[in-house]
């Protein structure tokens, strides 16, 4: 089956991203384009989602207060500062102010000494709200992780993302590598088939973007609430009707740890807005 036919794309539909710039709130200055990381061989230049998307939508992101994302934001800000579990511990008690968070979101996922693995920003809270605070772990794609994430996001918004993806990241690394580049289900299609080899290009009604994650959580028009990268991972999989990995396994967040670096040097702007 022909890629074009099979993944719905409209030929003749070209579109570069638009040349509009990001500033949120007149303040935050994001890099939405920037030279390409060296480790990518076939990609140039990198391009936030933002920049594939409407006026219409792009506007939403450039104040806090059209932002819908931002009602679970504020929702995670009172989590934040509230006890949970058998140790009488907000998360407030050992991290103080979120402001602490500051450059936190840039560098996840990371290899974690004291774990021994890549984590995600979503293991790291539920290992704090576990082993530091004896609450209930939060369930990985839930509303109230994704809001948490969101908040730590924000904190770092206008910084550049800048995952580690050698020394012992490395082989995590290069397993996410392998996944973005194979072709999964019946369609026969990889990330890289959409995301690297068409962006620019129509599908169906979307303007396909590079697939990057620095944007996340993205509260979607669609669904009108914050969605986790693992979320969108699985939706993008099921899209190719392919089975999907699980949110938070080890698959995801390798995948993640490489699709974060292809990002690299992006601006973190989540929560951002998508349709
Ligand atoms: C009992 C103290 C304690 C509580 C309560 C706690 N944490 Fe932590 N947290 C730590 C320690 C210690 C670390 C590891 C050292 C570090 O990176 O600060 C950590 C690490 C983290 C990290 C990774 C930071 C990094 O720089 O890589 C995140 C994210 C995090 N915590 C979020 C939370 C959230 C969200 C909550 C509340 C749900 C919370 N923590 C509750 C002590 C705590
Ligand atoms: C059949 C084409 C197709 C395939 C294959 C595909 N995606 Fe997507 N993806 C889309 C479309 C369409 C969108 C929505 C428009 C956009 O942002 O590109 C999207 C959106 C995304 C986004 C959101 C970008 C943003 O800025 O909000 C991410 C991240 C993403 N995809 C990652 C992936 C990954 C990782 C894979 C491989 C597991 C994948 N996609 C496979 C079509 C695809």
């Amino acid at each position: 089956m022909a890629f074009s036919a099979a993944a719905g794309l409209s030929g003749g539909a070209f579109a570069d991203p638009d040349e509009d710039q990001l500033t949120i709130n007149g303040e935050i200055e994001i890099v939405t384009e920037t030279a390409a990381p060296e480790h990518l061989e076939y990609v140039d230049t990198i391009y936030s989602g933002w920049r594939f998307r409407s006026d219409e939508t792009q506007a939403v992101q450039m104040d806090d207060f059209d932002n819908p994302g931002m009602i679970f934001v504020e929702a995670a800000m009172e989590t934040w500062d509230t006890v949970e579990g058998t140790e009488g511990k907000s998360c407030a008690s050992c991290h103080n102010d979120v402001e602490t968070m500051a450059g936190v979101r840039a560098v996840y996922p990371k290899y974690v000494e004291a774990a021994g693995e890549v984590r995600t920003l979503e293991h790291q809270i539920n290992g704090c709200r576990e082993e530091r605070m004896g609450a209930e772990p939060y369930k990985y794609t839930s509303g109230d992780m994704v809001a948490m994430v969101g908040l730590i996001s924000m904190v770092s918004r206008g910084l550049p993302v800048n995952v580690q993806i050698d020394g012992p990241a490395q082989s995590t690394w290069e397993k996410g590598k392998e996944i973005y580049y194979t072709r999964y289900g019946q369609l026969e299609l990889s990330c890289a088939n959409c995301h690297e080899d068409n962006y620019g290009n129509m599908i169906r009604a979307d303007h396909l973007s590079q697939g990057q994650i620095n944007g996340f959580p993205t509260y979607r028009l669609k669904n009108t609430k914050l969605n986790s990268v693992h979320a969108r991972f699985k939706g993008c999989v099921r899209d190719t009707m392919a089975h999907t990995f699980k949110p938070g396994g080890p698959e995801f967040t390798a995948l993640e740890l490489y699709v974060a670096s292809r990002g690299n040097g992006l601006s973190v702007e989540g929560p951002s807005v998508r349709n």
